[in-house]
């Protein structure tokens, strides 16, 4: 058996979003009239109370096009220090948008207004300009930790005190959503963009949506079209975005509860020193000092279980629907 928990992004679609896809009706995405395409982006700017939406094909994309429209060279982005736009997009805040970081050392990802306080700019030419504060949820070097509602609310009415603009990259908000019984329009009142990703815990095979104002998405959609992502007969796809947002939700609980069993596994293990606490999908820990990790993964690979490096001695299981009664009987016995 090959049970794979590198990734939530590894999931194939099932056969009922295949038969969504396969039923879709579609024009061209690039021209404006793909029906599909334009469901999927009203249902998800209605359901976080957002004016519009953009599908786009990764959230690498959504996340670089938020920055650009947001920002203006020579400007400064203020996010954790574990944050993805920072550490696994390639640079491409600097690439694409010219702007600089201010990092903060939060907590497993996340931290609190205070700590944002003091990293804003004073209006000094010294200084870059802040022109944008992001958060991630739920946090993915973190372990999948999610933010406390009441935090994000200090800092949003902070930042809009302050006319910054507030991103969220919710590549897993939808985990975050499930684990705390919050709603979408909760969250989304918090923030000027949100990028959700569909090809994760959600389960289809590509894409996410970039929410925010009328005016945002339009020069969203032209930095879009300038970074090859306009897509034509994308509504394929979007179909399967639909099936998941109506069908892939209330199951992340699922997920949930076995990355909690694959903890307990875990914690009887001689092998590791450090078990990040489990609130979500991913389990992330660190392995004692005298092991060695490629030994370790490739042990677990021979066991047909997949596993990623996070960092030193840091391994990352991810669960998610590909990931049944069975496999986790497998995991259980042979983790
Ligand atoms: C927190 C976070 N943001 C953004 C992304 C980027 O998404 P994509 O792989 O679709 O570019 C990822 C991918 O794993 C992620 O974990």
């Amino acid at each position: 058996m090959i049970v794979d928990l590198r990734s939530d992004t590894v999931t194939q679609p099932t056969a009922e979003m295949k038969e969504a896809m396969l039923n879709a009706i579609v024009g061209d995405d690039v021209l404006g009239d793909d029906p599909t395409v334009i469901q999927l982006e009203e249902l998800v700017a209605n359901r976080f109370g957002h004016e519009a939406a953009l599908f786009c094909p990764s959230g690498t994309m959504t996340n670089q096009i938020a920055i650009k429209v947001h920002t203006n060279a020579p400007g400064e982005v203020v996010c954790d220090e574990l944050a993805h736009i920072y550490r696994y997009e390639g640079g491409g805040m600097a690439f694409n948008s010219g702007v600089s970081n201010r990092l903060i050392s939060g907590d497993r990802g996340r931290f609190t207004l205070e700590q944002l306080q003091a990293e804003i700019n004073p209006d000094d030419v010294h200084f870059p300009p802040t022109q944008l504060v992001a958060l991630e949820n739920t946090c993915n070097k973190g372990g999948g930790c999610y933010w406390e509602m009441s935090e994000i609310e200090r800092i949003a009415a902070f930042c809009r005190s302050e006319n910054i603009p507030i991103h969220l990259d919710g590549a897993r908000l939808y985990n975050a959503l499930v684990a705390q019984k919050t709603s979408e329009a909760e969250m989304g009142k918090h923030f000027d963009s949100i990028s959700l990703c569909l090809s994760k815990g959600l389960g289809a095979p590509v894409g996410s949506l970039l929410t925010g104002t009328k005016d945002f998405i339009k020069r969203a959609r032209r930095i879009r079209k300038i970074l090859g992502g306009g897509m034509r007969q994308a509504g394929y796809l979007a179909a399967a975005g639909i099936y998941a947002l109506e069908n892939n939700v209330e199951r992340l609980n699922v997920d949930h509860d076995n990355a909690k069993v694959l903890g307990k596994v875990l914690e009887s293990k001689k092998a590791i020193k450090k078990l990040y606490p489990i609130d979500t999908n991913i389990v992330i820990y660190v392995l004692k000092d005298h092991m060695d990790m490629q030994d370790y993964l490739l042990d677990l690979e021979n066991k047909g279980i997949r596993a990623v490096s996070m960092g030193a001695q840091t391994v990352r299981l991810v669960t998610h629907l590909g990931i049944g009664a069975n496999e986790m009987e497998y995991l259980t016995q042979n983790l």
